[in-house]
């Protein structure tokens, strides 16, 4: 199977966990389109998604589902995402579409955040995948220059606007042995707006395509 076939089957895999619960949250990334689109064929079962990015509000309209703003409904029941990293922990690196703002919020706001994934996402510590730091504009030296005292080597992504018009640090070079200080730590430079550690608040529930299985942890 190729990764883009496993994305697909664990998008699948999903479904069971959307129905009957409303509004969904709903994530960003290549294994979220494969989402959406099965959502599609059950969007008679569907009241409506959170949307985590522009894009993804663009493919929801696209296939038919209602896309509501976070503030209007209550706390959601459950929000579907993808994730770049998958610690044994729940623990996640996100941010590589750079929606990490709005899906960490949904994220936040969701009683039960089911984490969709290929294989290859899983580690035994995050860190290989370059993290992803959201920063507003005219902070983003000031912040590289904190991320490097952390011991990272914050790459700017030249050319990436997010959805909330700020700019993208991936720092490389973290073996991220403490997740959860390291997301306080960068959550407090001045600057940062979101960091892509979900650890905190780690995923509920995790499946994984492996070859012709799903593996739920
Ligand atoms: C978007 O900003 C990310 O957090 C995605 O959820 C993550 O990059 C997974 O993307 P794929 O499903 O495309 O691998």
């Amino acid at each position: 199977m190729t990764q883009d076939e496993l994305k697909q089957k664990v998008a699948h895999a999903a479904l069971p966990y959307v129905k009957d619960v409303g509004i969904i949250g709903v994530g960003t990334g290549s294994t979220i389109k494969h989402f959406i689109n099965y959502l599609a064929d059950i969007k008679g079962e569907i009241e409506g998604a959170v949307s985590s990015s522009e894009g993804t509000t663009e493919h929801l309209k696209k296939v038919g589902i209602p896309v509501l703003d976070l503030n209007a409904v209550g706390p959601l029941q459950v929000y579907v995402d993808g994730a770049d990293e998958i610690n044994p922990l729940k623990q996640l690196i996100k941010g590589g579409g750079a929606a990490l703002t709005r899906e960490k919020i949904i994220a936040a706001a969701s009683e039960k955040f089911i984490c969709i994934a290929d294989g290859s996402k899983r580690v035994d510590v995050l860190g290989a995948f370059p993290l992803p730091v959201e920063v507003i504009p005219m902070a983003r030296s000031y912040v590289a220059r904190e991320l490097v005292k952390l011991g990272g080597q914050p790459v700017w992504r030249e050319g990436c606007v997010t959805d909330n018009h700020n700019h993208i640090l991936d720092v490389h070079g973290f073996s991220i042995a403490e997740p959860i200080a390291l997301e306080r730590t960068i959550n407090n430079i001045t600057g940062v707006v979101c960091v892509g550690l979900f650890a905190a608040r780690p995923a509920d529930i995790v499946l994984v395509s492996d070859g012709e299985q799903i593996i739920t942890f």
